[in-house]
This record gives structure tokens, C-alpha cells and sequence, in this order.
């Protein structure tokens, strides 16, 4: 199978955790797509539930195409799933994420889910996070500040080009991919990243955590149940 059929694999298998009349987040990415695509091709779910709070400005356009109601973080107290792809994740259920550059939009979404249920093909399971250069969404004017923390950690950090030019997220922002990293201790990392002046988001997503990863394999889905989470 390829990466692109395990990935489609897993966009279907998600549907089984979405619920008639619930809200659900979504991420961003290609397997989010094929999840969001197997969404549209099942008109009957895709009317029943409720809405969904979108973590891209590229993924509200795809919700919207299936005529989702796509609601806004204010107008929802808590989303019972958050269905979203992520770059790495280890056997904790911590993970990397931000190769698609929504990283922020993507934690902040994570953190108002009950229930984190990462899809991913067995490419991005790994032992120990930082083989996958870690995106971090940063304020431009901190930029070289922010490098050489990095590389006093060890790590080569190189500021995202779309076009030539620094990519800029969403939220009018730049990404930072540091390579050479490896990170021992994924929650005492992203707290101390957190803290750098200038950081709007690191991509070591610990304490928003997957409680659930649906792993496409060539042998078919595995589900890997992590501890449970608390919101937040
Ligand atoms: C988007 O910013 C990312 O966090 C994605 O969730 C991650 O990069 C996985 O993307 P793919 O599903 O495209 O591999």
C-alpha cells in the first residue's frame, strides 16, 4: 500500500468515532483531508452532527464544501473528539506536528477536545520524538533569539520559505524547523520552549497529547489507547 492509500485507510476508519449531533475538531493535513473527504462521501453523518471547529483556514474550506456548519472557538464549550494527522508520534501519544504550518490553531482546537484521536500511517510512530524537523510558529522579530537557543539545545533551525519568501501562518506568523533534535522528555521540552519570548507555538504537542491513534498499517488499522487526558 502506499503512504497515501494508508493514509485514506485511516481517514475512513475516523468515521467511526463521529457522533450524530456533536461538535468535532478538526486538524489540517493530507490524512485529515482523506478523513474529511470520507466525511462528504457519507451525506448521512456528514448532516447529522452538529458543526465542527476547523483548525485551518484551509480546512474550513474544505468543511465548508460539504456544507459543515463551521463554527467558531467562542461559540462551543468543549468538542467531545479532535480528529487530526500529526508528523510523529510516540508510544506515549506525544507528538510533533506543524508540517502543514497550523500548529497553533491546531492546539488551541486540541485543547477544548475531550478526546484526541490522532490518524496516522505507521511511518509516524516513532520511539522517541525529533527525527521530523520541529515546526515552531514564532514572532519574525525574535527569529535569531530563537535559532541560537536552539542551537545551544543542538539543534539547526531554519526559517520556513513559501515562495521564496518566509511563510506566514494564518495567524501572520513565521515557522521555524529545527533539525537535530532529540527530545527525552516531550512535556518538560514544550514547557520550556513555551517560555521563550517570541515563541507563539512549538510543535511538540504534550500536554494536548492524542489519547487515541488510529495507525494505518499495510496489515490494516491498529489502535493504539493512550492514558486518558485531561481538557485544557
Ligand atoms: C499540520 O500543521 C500538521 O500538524 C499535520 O497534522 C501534520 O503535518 C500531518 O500532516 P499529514 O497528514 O499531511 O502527514
Amino acid at each position: 500500500m502506499t503512504q497515501d492509500e494508508l493514509k485514506a485507510l485511516v481517514g475512513l476508519e475516523a468515521l467511526k468515532y463521529v457522533r450524530r449531533g456533536v461538535v468535532i475538531g478538526v486538524g489540517t493535513g493530507s490524512t485529515v483531508n482523506h478523513f474529511i473527504k470520507a466525511l462528504g462521501s457519507h451525506e448521512e453523518l456528514c448532516k447529522g452532527i452538529k458543526g465542527a471547529v476547523s483548525s485551518s483556514v484551509a480546512t474550513t474550506k474544505l468543511l465548508k464544501e460539504l456544507g459543515v456548519d463551521v463554527l467558531e472557538t467562542d461559540q462551543v464549550e468543549e468538542l467531545s473528539i479532535y480528529i487530526d494527522g500529526a508528523d510523529e508520534i510516540d508510544h506515549s501519544g506525544y507528538m510533533i506536528k506543524g508540517g502543514g504550518a497550523a500548529l497553533t490553531r491546531e492546539k488551541i482546537v486540541a485543547s477544548m477536545a475531550l478526546e484526541f484521536i490522532c490518524i496516522a500511517d505507521e511511518t509516524k510512530l516513532v520511539n522517541k520524538l525529533g527525527r521530523f524537523p520541529l515546526p515552531v510558529e514564532i514572532i519574525p522579530m525574535a527569529e535569531a533569539n530563537i535559532a541560537r537557543k536552539f542551537e545551544a539545545l543542538g539543534g539547526k533551525a531554519k526559517l520556513r520559505l513559501k515562495d521564496n519568501k518566509p511563510l506566514v501562518t494564518d495567524n501572520g506568523q513565521n515557522i521555524l524547523d529545527v533539525m537535530g533534535l532529540s527530545i527525552d522528555d516531550p512535556l518538560a521540552f514544550e514547557s520550556m520552549v513555551n517560555q521563550w519570548p517570541g515563541v507563539v507555538t512549538v510543535g511538540v504537542f504534550a500536554n494536548q497529547r492524542a489519547s487515541k491513534c488510529l495507525l494505518a498499517t499495510s496489515e490494516g488499522v491498529k489502535t493504539l489507547n493512550f492514558v486518558q487526558r485531561s481538557m485544557g
